[in-house]
């Protein structure tokens, strides 16, 4: 009988000593020492054997049955021990690798920056941003800014007319009696937004945008408007610019001027020059000192015209950002093709 158990021992040892994993360990486990094994069968059936064998063979089968424990312990811990370094070497990550390629960060649109970057030189000045309605009445887009009934933009083919006292606002001048009746002077404003007319060619698009002026105190005079503009056209154009004023008319102004910035551009001799036409000067925006009139509608908020004056002036951001840019055609502004686009990071 011990014959028998030590074959059995040695047939376990080898396998205990060729497993490869924790699951065929446990596997053998079951065939050697589980409870329909054959070195525990043995152990519960020495009281049927001849009493001479029973010590020999109880003790055999003990020492067998032991040592296949200690060998199964000893080797799970191996292949446990085996089998997390290959876990680990399976995830490690490589840090060598190249990461991810770099996602392409976007920017803003021409329109915007030119735009904040117009607000930031006015708001240094002292100025603050209102903004007012797109769909406006025409007390407000016209009647208001003493435009007379037969001033020509109030043609239907020039505006669009939501109904008879209704219009898309064809500028943001409507914000300066708007903001006076919210407000007693002094008052300092700049109104950037979109403003509607029947146009539509190189220069002109049906929605563009523009950004108002107002500023009215006790003691406003042109001299203010000239120095405010100065500043605006240098901290746009570069600190090398001059402007001039130059007569013009608009309802709500008197006296109403356009104001031309000195030319930017590097001339070449011999080459017209694309932005000035060789006049050395740019047209940018209209301006004037406001109407007495135009006070007369908001006398009732605290505008005397007797004792506050004003200045006002209007551009358009489009104009600004194509002049700045060299933009050739307004409408590369909205057809947003991003290789026109990612030329203005
Ligand atoms: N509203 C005028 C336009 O759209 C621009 C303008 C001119 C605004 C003179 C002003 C101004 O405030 O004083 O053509």
């Amino acid at each position: 009988m011990t014959e028998r158990i030590q074959e059995l021992r040695a047939a376990a040892e080898a396998a205990i000593a060729a497993a490869s994993s924790s699951a065929e360990l446990e596997e053998l486990r079951v065939r050697y020492l589980g409870r329909k094994a054959a070195l525990p069968n043995i152990l519960r059936g020495i009281a049927t054997l001849p009493p001479e064998q029973r010590g020999p063979t109880g003790r055999a089968a003990n020492q067998a049955r032991q040592a296949l424990d200690g060998l199964i312990a000893q080797r799970a811990e191996q292949l446990a021990g085996g089998e997390l370094e290959q876990q680990l070497r399976r995830d490690v990550a490589d840090v060598t690798l190249p990461g991810e390629p770099p996602q392409p960060v976007g920017h803003l649109h021409l329109l915007t920056a030119t735009r904040r970057e117009i607000e930031d030189v006015f708001l240094g000045l002292g100025f603050r941003i209102a903004e007012g309605p797109e769909v406006e009445t025409v007390y407000y887009n016209f009647d208001a800014l003493n435009f007379d009934v037969t001033h020509p933009t109030r043609e239907r083919a020039d505006t669009f007319y939501v109904n008879d006292q209704v219009v898309l606002r064809t500028h943001t001048s409507p914000m300066q009696p708007r903001a006076m009746e919210t407000q007693p002077p002094p008052l300092y404003i700049i109104v950037p937004g979109r403003v509607y007319r029947r146009d539509s060619d190189a220069t002109h698009t049906p929605q563009f945008h523009q950004i108002e002026g107002l500023a009215v105190d006790s003691d406003i005079t042109l001299a203010d408007l000239k120095g405010t503009l100065l500043a605006f056209a240098r901290a746009i154009f570069g600190p090398d610019r001059e402007i001039r004023l130059r007569p013009h008319f608009f309802p709500f102004t008197e006296p109403s001027i356009e104001v031309d910035v000195s030319c930017f551009m590097k001339h070449r001799s011999g080459e017209r020059c694309r932005v000035c036409k060789d006049t050395g000067w740019v047209e940018i925006l209209g301006a004037g000192m406001v109407d007495p009139n135009v006070f007369s509608f908001v006398s009732e908020y605290g505008y005397d015209a007797e004792k506050v004056q004003g200045f006002a002036f209007g551009m358009g951001i489009e104009r600004i950002a194509m002049l700045k840019h060299g933009v050739p055609d307004l409408r590369l502004l909205y057809d947003n093709d991003v290789r026109f686009l990612e030329q203005f990071g």
